[in-house]
């Protein structure tokens, strides 16, 4: 069974991360999740999550009708999670979205949450990151650090959706970005319909 960690952070778009999370679940993938302050915040205002931390399992659950069993949240100052080391296997990591400010600590190696730590295993272990960046619009520094974590090997996916598939609602606009998401981890996926030219 492929293990992903996803990473939510106070960007604009928590339904990104929802979808990400339904699409993972739903292909059997066992998900370590973890949530930034402020990410917890935008589930809120975003997303009408209120409930209790521990509650957010039963929220997916809920909202998707998919099984949670493969999913394990994490706490943000647990930097003793398996999480937080490299000889934990992983097969990847989303940060999505993922904050300027989160971005910025990732680019500059601070590793002072789990999300930051966990970036910094991922990319020291070479494995696959993918930072979802939500802002606009964007200053010199935060160019810089999305040029930053694409040097030391991560792949900047903004969160830019696309409108050629015709999308109808903002979940198969988030859909877009969920689905280049898998294909980057290499999971097939039919979330919107393939360019046929
Ligand atoms: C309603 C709201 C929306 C926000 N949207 C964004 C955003 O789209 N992009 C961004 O970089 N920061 C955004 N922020 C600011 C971040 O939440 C803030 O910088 C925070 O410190 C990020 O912390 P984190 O990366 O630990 O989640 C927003 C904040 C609020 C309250």
């Amino acid at each position: 069974m492929r293990r992903i960690t996803v990473a939510i952070t106070g960007a604009s778009g928590a339904i990104y991360a929802l979808r990400t999370l339904r699409a993972l679940l739903m292909r059997e993938v066992a998900v370590d999740v973890v949530i930034s302050e402020f990410g917890w915040m935008l589930l809120r205002d975003e997303a009408g999550f209120e409930g209790k931390q521990r509650d957010f399992g039963g929220f997916i659950r809920e909202l998707y009708g998919v099984s949670v069993d493969n999913m394990a949240l994490h706490p943000l100052k647990d930097l003793a999670a398996t999480l937080a080391s490299g000889s934990a296997r992983s097969d990847g990591m989303v940060v999505v979205p993922c904050s300027m400010k989160t971005l910025a600590s990732i680019a500059h190696g601070l590793s002072r949450n789990l999300i930051e730590r966990a970036a910094d295993v991922t990319l020291k272990e070479h494995r696959k990151l993918i930072i979802v960046p939500r802002e606009t619009p964007m200053n010199l520094i935060q160019l810089r650090n999305m040029v930053s974590v694409a040097e030391a090997g991560a792949v900047v996916v903004p969160a830019m959706p696309a409108f050629y598939q015709k999308p109808e609602t903002f979940d198969d606009l988030a859909d877009f970005v969920v689905g280049r998401i898998l294909s980057l981890l290499g999971i097939e996926h039919d979330l919107y319909p393939a360019w046929e030219g």
